[in-house]
């Protein structure tokens, strides 16, 4: 199981970058997302694309962040780039465990860079939480992420030009 953690959600201010965080966990693999913060917007928009495209992914909000981490029985990593580069912890990751996948907004607490297993780079340059989570789990699936099929009542078929989108009835 992964589990994404977004820290620092600021209610209205990060709306649209923790929806996409959200996506982006989604999209390539994950199976549920935690929010610091209570706000029930984004809870609905992300399940309102669970609705459509399929799925089992869950998001909560409001939740009690540093307990999850004390608790979290499986790897913890936390993505920052002040932290070892992803290929050198790729290599020493254990992969057969659950894992809690951290990314900040505002200014990441210090205990947090203690109590996780990894702190992780994608390059020790600053960019976003988006990019840093997409690369993450693109390199810990291998892509496979990408080719998961959801089995939703919207697909979406690739195509060269244009776009493809079938409606699946039950
Ligand atoms: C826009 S940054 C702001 C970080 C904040 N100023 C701090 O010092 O923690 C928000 C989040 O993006 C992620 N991030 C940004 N650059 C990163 C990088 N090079 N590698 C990994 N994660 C990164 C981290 O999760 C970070 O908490």
């Amino acid at each position: 199981m992964i589990t994404v953690l977004r820290l620092g959600h600021r209610r209205g201010r990060d709306k649209r970058i923790t929806t996409h965080v959200g996506l982006v966990a989604r999209a390539f693999g994950a199976d549920e997302l935690l929010i610091s913060t209570k706000d029930g917007g984004i809870e609905d928009t992300l399940m309102d694309v669970s609705a459509r495209f399929g799925g089992e992914f869950r998001v909560k909000s409001g939740i009690k962040w540093r307990k999850v981490i004390q608790r979290w029985e499986g790897i913890s990593v936390h993505l920052t780039m002040y932290g070892e580069h992803v290929d050198d912890v790729m290599l020493k990751m254990q992969k057969d465990k659950d894992l809690l996948i951290i990314v900040g907004a505002e200014k990441v607490p210090p205990e947090v860079y203690k109590a996780v297993d990894f702190n992780v780079a994608m390059g020790n340059q600053p960019h976003s939480e988006v990019a840093a989570l997409a690369v993450f789990m693109d390199r810990l699936l291998g892509g496979g992420g990408l080719r998961k099929d959801f089995y939703g009542n919207v697909k979406i078929i690739p195509s060269k030009k244009g776009k493809k989108v079938v409606e699946v009835c039950d």
